[in-house]
């Protein structure tokens, strides 16, 4: 469409009878004044007059058709601009040329300058000129469709996909990029980006005679300097090396992406792509970009890394030529050998990894050569300082013969240089990288092992100093020592005598519960599985097979033990055995036949078969097993983890607290702990405990307390909120007691035949049980009064 548009532009200025042709071409009396644009077929590109910047001159160039901001690709008349933005003539011109005409003026201010003898053979009424969807301006011999001319062999100071970057010997072609002067001013800057075809080819940036920048060679997928260019789905490059031409370019994949590769006035090469979103040019890349680009940064066998605070270093087996200027950061000055080489007497290469390599115009470059046949080339050649493969494949050789300049340390990509180092360096270097236990490596070993004890020994102190001041050290070694003076083999025969305690062998267990085959497994307790098993006298057990890597260590092990062996209340679960063998450890007790409370509390169905009478029974019951814990037992135990599952109901449905492996137990005038483990259920957690980790019995009150509350409601603590107000189940309760209607609560599945002045009276103790105690001042009563 766009090329329509231009087609009638061109109609009304013009003759009317060469519009009428389908194609975007123009023939040679055809003129593209100052004001017209000639757009490609596909809209991509567009050729007219433009004035760049702030100019006032005007001059003919090729831009972007689709792209918003200005971005002028290429510039026919660069150094010879018309001054005014009225006479400017785009036409063939004599005998088959394309050129630029000022007004009436009789010569040209540009033109495509082909040679008399190619414009001999053609007619010049034959020719036309076009701009390709490519970006190509071409000048086309019309019925043979040669074309004579292209802009693409005259670049400017950027590269567009299809363009090439080289040389074209047989045509005598420079693909060379040279920068504008200015923003403003198009003609030829001080910069030029120019193929370098000694040694390996790289591109260089010049100003003037001197070098700026290097991409590196060509290392048969990207330029070597230049890691982050890689071809990926939406890029693809063309190295061409023959007798005709050396030459790179690059393409897209789609030819929706606008994507130059520029060398700006300021002597910085930038690949930028349109972005259409947000409608500027995004920059890829750009060069020089880190110190280490600038050509020569560290001089002679320097090296150079950007990720170094002292930027230089020397490569193997060199030494700062002057010592103070390298400490003063100028490493121009480079380096020098730490001492003469004698050839072939036990000199050797080190390598240097992921670098970009020196200059390599002084270099040998033998494609064919693998880097074996490199090596022995570089060896046998004394003036050799180094080598390495020319592509990244490890084909080909570049030998260097004299200084290496310009290596660059990269992290990622890069190649590797071999470099020839002297006899003693070449020792020194192997001595040191022997693996693990190099000099410098054992030194940092016992560094690392000094902290690390010293750390301990802190932190040891530490937590000595702080249990001291809690006054409690005393208190927690009674319990450590009971723990500790337990055997591992606490329930074997010798000591059978201390607690009373059977044993089981492995293989009885494994009897009695068919092998621990899943059809038994009654669920998982917070340290591993329990499976129901049967002995052989008939017995129902229950096993708790603690697995291996639960948390439950030989210390929780030893507590549960010890604490329910010393335990007997109708209320507590009882023990009737335990199991040791090599890594396993199981826990035997009686098996309750109704399972947990969590599995009828929480059920629809199950809840229905929890009458009132059940649940004041079971509210009793642990209230009578918790009171033991807490004051009756010879031990005052805290719990730690009082949860409806930990609840087991017998056949008659009488609850039995299960689960000690959390218990703590205090001194019997202890009625405070304070723990670095918070162990226990969220939901059951007393606030204090939660956050603090400090325990007490009033953490199993509180936790009592979410008990009562949810064998009354049927809901669960966690997981409990209403459909209009987004609280737990405490915040609940206490809502309709303040409300006045408590007996809300109650679960609807207990039907309604129940005293209602009985239940509101539990909720009442269930609600003073988990309000916060230092506020009111005072204990729950559920100990006295339960
Ligand atoms: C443009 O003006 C400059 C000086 O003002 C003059 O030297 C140059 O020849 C002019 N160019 C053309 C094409 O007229
Ligand atoms: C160019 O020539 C045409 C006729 O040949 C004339 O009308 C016009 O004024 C001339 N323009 C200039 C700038 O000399
Ligand atoms: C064409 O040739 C002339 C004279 O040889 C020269 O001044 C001019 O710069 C050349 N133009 C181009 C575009 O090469
Ligand atoms: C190619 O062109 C550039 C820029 O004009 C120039 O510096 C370089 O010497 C030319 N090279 C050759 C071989 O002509
Ligand atoms: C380029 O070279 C010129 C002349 O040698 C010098 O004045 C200028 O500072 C150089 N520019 C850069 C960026 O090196
Ligand atoms: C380029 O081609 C020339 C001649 O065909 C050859 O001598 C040279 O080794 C080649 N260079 C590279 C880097 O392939
Ligand atoms: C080219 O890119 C455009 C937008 O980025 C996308 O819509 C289109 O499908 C692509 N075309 C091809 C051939 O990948
Ligand atoms: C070593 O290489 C240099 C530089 O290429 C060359 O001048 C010299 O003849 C070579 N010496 C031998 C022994 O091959
Ligand atoms: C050996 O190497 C170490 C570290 O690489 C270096 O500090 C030392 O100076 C070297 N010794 C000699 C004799 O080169």
């Amino acid at each position: 469409m766009d090329c329509l548009v231009a087609l009638l532009i061109l109609c009304s200025f013009f003759n009317k009878k060469l519009c009428s042709a389908t194609d975007d071409t123009i023939t040679h009396n055809k003129f593209l004044r100052d004001g017209d644009t000639l757009v490609s077929n596909g809209g991509i590109y567009a050729l007219g007059f433009f004035s760049p910047g702030n100019s006032q001159k005007r001059y003919v160039g090729i831009w972007f058709n689709k792209v918003s901001e200005q971005t002028v690709v290429w510039v026919a008349n660069r150094n010879n601009p018309i001054n005014d933005s009225l006479s400017g003539v785009v036409k063939i011109y004599g005998p088959g040329n394309l050129a630029i005409f000022n007004g009436n003026a009789s010569n040209p201010v540009w033109s495509t300058n082909i040679s008399t003898t190619v414009t001999e053979k053609t007619s010049s009424s034959a020719l036309s000129y076009k701009l390709l969807d490519s970006g190509n301006l071409v000048l086309v011999q019309q019925n043979k469709g040669d074309v004579l001319w292209q802009s693409f062999d005259y670049p400017t100071d950027t590269l567009i996909a299809g363009m090439k970057f080289g040389f074209n010997w047989k045509l005598g072609l420079n693909w060379s990029l040279t920068s504008w002067k200015s923003r403003d001013d198009p003609s030829n800057g001080d910069f030029v980006l120019i193929l370098n075809t000694r040694g390996a080819p790289d591109g260089h940036i010049k100003n003037g005679s001197r070098v700026i920048w290097r991409t590196g060679p060509w290392n048969g997928r990207t330029w070597n300097g230049i890691p982050l260019m890689s071809t990926n789905f939406l890029f693809h490059y063309s190295f061409i090396n023959n007798s005709d031409e050396i030459s790179f370019s690059y393409g897209t994949n789609n030819n929706s992406i606008f994507d130059r590769l520029q060398v700006d006035d300021m002597g910085f090469f930038r690949r930028s792509s349109w972005l259409e979103d947000t409608h500027r040019w995004n920059e890829f890349y750009s060069a020089p970009g880190d110190a280490c680009d600038h050509y020569g940064k560290c001089g002679a066998f320097g090296s150079c890394n950007p990720n170094n605070a002292q930027l230089c270093s020397c490569v193997p087996g060199y030494k700062p030529k002057s010592q103070k200027d390298w400490y003063l950061k100028d490493g121009s000055q480079g380096c020098v050998r730490k001492r003469e080489i004698l050839c072939g007497k036990g000199d050797g290469f080190l390598k240097l990894e992921k670098v970009k390599l020196p200059d390599s115009s002084n270099a040998r470059v033998d494609m064919s050569l693998g880097i074996k046949d490199c090596e022995t080339e570089c060896r046998n050649n004394c003036s050799c300082t180094g080598y390495s493969s020319g592509y990244v494949d490890g084909s080909g050789c570049i030998a260097w013969f004299g200084d290496l300049t310009d290596v660059k340390q990269f992290t990622e990509g890069g190649q590797d240089l071999f470099v020839r180092v002297d006899a003693i360096e070449l020792r020194n270097s192997t001595r040191h990288s022997k693996g693990f236990f190099s000099k410098k490596n054992l030194v940092l070993l016992c560094v690392l092992i000094v902290v690390g004890l010293l750390t301990l020994i802190f932190a040891f102190y530490y937590l000595f100093r702080r249990a001291k001041r809690r006054g409690l050290l005393l208190k927690e070694r009674s319990l450590h020592e009971l723990l500790s003076n337990l055997p591992a083999s606490e329930c074997n025969e010798e000591s059978n005598s201390k607690f009373d305690l059977p044993i089981f062998d492995l293989d009885s267990m494994m009897l009695a519960t068919e092998n621990f085959s899943l059809a038994n497994k009654l669920g998982s307790g917070g340290f591993g599985p329990v499976y129901k098993g049967k002995l052989p006298d008939g017995r129902e057990i229950a096993v708790k097979r603690l697995s291996k890597n639960s948390g439950q260590g030989i210390i929780e092990f030893k507590n549960e033990v010890v604490l329910i062996a010393k335990l007997q209340h109708r209320n507590l679960v009882q023990i009737l055995g335990c199991c040791i063998d090599k890594e396993e450890k199981m826990l035997v007790y009686e098996y309750l036949s109704n399972k947990s409370l969590d599995f009828l509390l929480f059920d629809r169905t199950g809840s229905t078969s929890l009458d009132w009478g059940m649940r004041h029974n079971i509210i009793l019951g642990i209230a009578r097993g918790v009171l033991y814990l807490h004051e009756d037992s010879r031990l005052r135990i805290v719990h730690r983890d009082l949860k409806a599952s930990n609840i087991l109901l017998d056949a008659s449905m009488n609850p039995k607290i299960s689960d000690f492996g959390m218990a703590r137990i205090f001194g019997g005038n202890q009625t405070q702990g304070n723990t670095n483990r918070v162990v226990g259920t969220y939901g059951y957690m007393s606030p204090e405990y939660a956050m603090d980790g400090l325990f007490s019995i009033k953490s199993d009150v509180f936790s009592f307390g979410v008990l009562l509350l949810e064998i009354i409601s049927g809901k669960k603590n966690s997981g409990f909120y209403c459909e209009d107000h987004s609280m737990n189940l405490i915040m609940h309760a206490w809502k309709l007691w303040k409300d006045g209607r408590p007996f809300e609560l109650a679960d609807r599945a207990m039907g309604t035949s129940f005293p209602e002045q009985e239940v509101v009276k539990f909720i009442q103790v269930g609600i003073l049980c988990v309000q916060k105690m230092r506020m009111i001042g005072q204990r729950c009563p559920v100990s006295s009064s339960c």
